[in-house]
């Protein structure tokens, strides 16, 4: 695996590794068992799409525009030896770690930033103003030093998924931008960097978040209307007073207001002892 820290270099590396198609998989690091699902869906779906192994490009990258809080940036775990090992196992091809000055290089205050519009200021947008503008940006910038063909996005934070998403498409990038279905542990919890900052106790009350979206899938599917679905597991959650509930909603699939029948999708955002959590999961509304 070939370890690259300036955009120069990335850009020689695509150049020479143009034979096959490229997918790429963009991390901020300290990586688990979903970052590497995404490898391997990488290769999967690649091969299953052109009959060709890809050249996977990984990145590794702390983005500061996407950090309102510099506390949180701060904090953000760092475990670059680690990640580079697990990258390496199973057979990244290239992984792009840059600094801060490669990715901006006029400073960040200056970057000239991609907008996410009005999608961006809602959901996860709307606790942290700025969040999805400096996401669109680094992608958009990653998309254009790295030049894949697929790039994969685990459907976990499914809002910056639908958003890059619609960013490839709105700003006609010829990229395949693919979502990854989330990669839970044996107790029904996302896999999430955030995990371990959860003591052992915060563990076994965050199990009640999929539980929960688990309930309005059930609910939905069997007739019961949304509202009284998102109520029965509010409830359900305010059983823990560690819990607290930043938001509980049904969406379209592209976060637009909710079907009546149909495919949809449950989110909702927690924060049990200061440690933020998000999830959500698809679901079928049999309606009236
Ligand atoms: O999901 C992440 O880890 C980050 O938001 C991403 C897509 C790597 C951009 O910094």
């Amino acid at each position: 695996m070939q370890i690259i820290e300036t955009v120069n270099a990335m850009r020689e590396w695509t150049i020479a590794h143009s034979d096959r198609p490229r997918a790429a998989v963009y991390t901020m690091g300290a990586l688990h068992d979903g970052h590497l699902e995404l490898v391997r869906q990488a290769k999967h779906y690649v091969s299953a799409h052109t009959g060709e192994h890809p050249y996977v490009v990984a990145s590794i990258f702390v983005n500061p525009t996407q950090f309102n809080n510099p506390e949180d940036l701060e904090r953000y775990p760092r475990t670059i030896e680690h990640d580079l090992e697990m990258l390496s196992s199973i057979g990244v091809d290239a992984v792009f770690v840059p600094s801060v000055e490669q990715m901006y290089p006029d400073g960040v205050a200056n970057v000239i930033a991609v907008e996410p519009g009005p999608l961006g200021d809602v959901l996860e947008g709307e606790g942290r103003p700025g969040h999805f503008r400096g996401v669109l940006t680094v992608v958009n910038k990653l998309f254009n030093i790295t030049t894949p063909n697929y790039a994969m996005f685990g459907e976990k934070d499914f809002q910056q998924l639908t958003l890059i998403a619609r960013m490839a498409s709105e700003l006609n990038m010829s990229i395949d931008v693919v979502g990854v279905p989330t990669v839970r542990d044996d107790d029904g919890l996302a896999m999430s960097s955030r995990n371990r900052r959860l003591d052992e106790s915060g563990r076994a009350i965050a199990s009640r978040i999929p539980a929960a979206l688990m309930m309005v899938k059930n609910c939905v599917a069997e007739g019961i209307g949304v509202e009284e679905s998102l109520n029965r597991a509010k409830h359900y959650l305010s059983e823990s007073p560690e819990i607290a509930i930043h938001y509980l909603v049904v969406t379209g699939n592209e976060l637009q207001s909710a079907p009546q029948h149909g495919a949809a999708r449950v989110l909702v955002a927690t924060e049990i002892n200061g440690i933020r959590l998000i999830d959500n999961m698809a679901i079928e509304i049999k309606g009236a």
